[in-house]
């Protein structure tokens, strides 16, 4: 970013932020403004949001679903949606503890309902040691478990989209590791959306996907938006990843708008690319969808218990949702 001693280019105050690919220099309040209108423009670029939908955001404690939370509900009359938080309590120690007062404090100041879903207190035990008793790394575990329980939470609570923060560095990282990798088999879901599958699976949404990186982090400094210190102790950061988005950001600074340019034509050409093949059938166990006819929630747990649990899991998210009035409206 560069040094700023200059002015707003719309009120003449004094700038927080040049943004390049604009080549404007905004206040706190024209950022904000500009941020909104930002996601505004790609909730209808993308059609992702329609009047009397019921969003559903999953919340991490981290500043990319929080910004997103906090956008959505100045959006939400807008496009008229309601709007719901849900949070997977992983159980890894204060990480997690930390991550639960966390996303409390984001959906209680903005006056957004907030469902937490606890792996413990479904399981009987956290993630760690599910993952170790199903022997498969931490990280992978952990996406499994909470595409898992985020489909299950939305589809039980009615909700019509499930959605991510993930942000266009994000997505340009991904996408690039497929193409350098050769590894095209989920390039095809790296869109700014994904449709529902009748009670089978929610629509999930990205709207912050045209949302760079420093944007989502200068808007939750200005705003004081609380948000997790702490780190997953399971972390391993994905070197890969990390020197690409470098390189695209370098490749950004030189040619302002490159990465919005791509996002939008690699939307364009998204069914250019292979998709998974496979049936679509609802696991013989819990319902939920799967490609062989037990989901993998199901499996790693039949696995770790000896018995599939997605069933046991249906039950408890069906009380749990049962009386809570979850939408904001
Ligand atoms: Fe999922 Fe760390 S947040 S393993
Ligand atoms: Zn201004
Ligand atoms: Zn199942």
């Amino acid at each position: 970013m560069r040094e700023l001693r200059r002015k707003c280019s719309l009120c003449g105050k004094e700038a927080v932020v040049y943004i390049p690919y604009q080549r404007r220099y905004y206040c706190k309040e024209h950022f904000i403004e500009f941020l909104v209108n930002k996601v505004r423009s790609t909730i209808k670029r993308y059609k992702l949001i329609r009047s009397r939908d019921k969003v559903l955001v999953a919340l991490s404690g981290g500043k990319d679903s929080a910004v997103l939370l906090d956008i959505l509900l100045k959006l939400s009359s807008y496009f008229n949606f309601k709007l719901a938080a849900v949070h997977i309590d992983l159980g890894i120690g204060n990480f997690s503890d930390e991550s639960r007062e966390i996303v409390k404090e984001q959906t209680k100041r903005l006056g957004v309902n907030l469902v937490i879903v606890a792996v413990n207190e479904i399981l009987g035990i956290d993630l760690t040691e599910l993952s170790r008793k199903a022997r498969r790394p931490p990280c992978s575990t952990c996406g499994l478990v909470k595409r898992y329980l985020l489909n299950l939470v939305a589809l039980t609570s009615g909700a019509s989209k499930l959605a991510l923060g993930h942000n266009a560095d994000d997505i340009m990282a991904y996408s690039f590791k497929s193409f350098l990798t050769q590894d095209l088999r989920y390039i095809s879901k790296l869109g700014a959306f994904t449709e529902s599958i009748e009670r089978l699976a929610v629509g999930r949404i990205r709207p912050l996907y045209e949302v760079y990186e420093f944007e989502t982090k200068l808007y939750a400094r200005l705003l004081d938006i609380p948000v997790v210190k702490s780190r997953c102790p399971h972390f391993r950061p994905n070197q890969m990843e990390i020197e690409l988005k470098k390189i695209i950001n370098d490749i950004e600074q030189e040619r302002p708008g490159m990465k919005l340019s791509f996002l939008r034509k690699f939307m364009r050409n998204l069914k250019e690319y292979p998709e998974i093949k496979g049936r679509i059938v609802p696991c013989k166990y819990c319902g939920m969808i799967s490609s062989t006819g037990e989901c993998s929630f199901c499996r790693i747990t039949r696995k770790v218990f000896g018995k599939p649990m997605g069933s046991k899991v249906k039950e408890y998210m069906n009380k749990l949702l049962k009386d809570k009035i979850l939408w904001y409206s």
